[in-house]
């Protein structure tokens, strides 16, 4: 995508998502980041908007490599109540030590990386023996709806700077040594039904 692209991404990203985070999308975050614990990455942390959701854990890191989307993460620091940390990077490339945290978390970012598998084997290195990963994706459905994400798949990436409908994270949780204790496939509303079901789940590294 283009850096205008991206710049009319980000700043459309907030108010595009309200009514869904005002829903049940924001109950869910609650809950996905009430799980972090210790020291945590999350990885494509956007504008930001779980970053007031996290306390009680020693500090955050998050990544995020679209510069107007960290722009924007950087203007929200002020709500986080943890010590906090932006760093410029891929999923797929992360700057740091094997065995670094104790929570990675994703929402809705396994969509958008260009290669979900070396993501996941990224979040797997960095994750200490017994760190958990912790998720909250859309991805693919069923049915008729499975038909229509991958019809759309191509025209829904050009415009929602590379979003994938036909993805399915507990698929690719496996061949990254990454073993689900709970998935729980949700469809909160409102959210357009294009974008469901949505994958919320803990996977712990061995
Ligand atoms: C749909 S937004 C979700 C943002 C945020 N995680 C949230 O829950 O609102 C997808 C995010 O993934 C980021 N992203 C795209 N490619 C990425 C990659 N290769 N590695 C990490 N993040 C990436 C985008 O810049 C964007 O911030």
């Amino acid at each position: 995508m283009s850096s205008l692209g991206h710049r009319i991404f980000a700043a459309v990203y907030d108010p595009m998502m309200a009514p869904s985070e005002k829903g049940a999308l924001g109950e869910l975050r609650d809950d996905v980041i009430g799980r972090a614990r210790g020291t945590v990455l999350e990885i494509g942390a956007g504008t930001g908007i779980n970053l007031r959701r996290y306390e009680g854990v020693d500090r955050v890191v998050l990544t995020e490599p679209v510069a107007p989307m960290r722009r924007r993460l950087a203007g929200r620091l002020g709500d986080a109540r943890v010590p906090v940390e932006v760093v410029d990077a891929p999923a797929e490339h992360l700057p740091f030590d094997d065995a670094t945290f104790d929570t990675v978390v994703s929402t809705l970012v396994l969509c958008s990386v260009a290669d979900p598998a070396a993501a996941l084997a990224e979040v797997r290195r960095v994750l200490r023996p017994g760190g958990r990963f912790v998720f909250l994706e859309h991805g693919a459905g069923e049915g008729r709806r499975a038909v229509w994400q991958r019809r759309l798949d191509r025209p829904w990436a050009a415009v929602s700077a590379g979003c994938h409908l036909t993805r399915n994270v507990a698929d690719l949780l496996p061949a990254a040594d990454l073993h689900p204790e709970e998935i729980r496939v949700l469809e909160p509303r409102p959210t357009p039904a294009i974008i469901l079901p949505f994958r919320l789940g803990v996977a712990v590294a061995a």
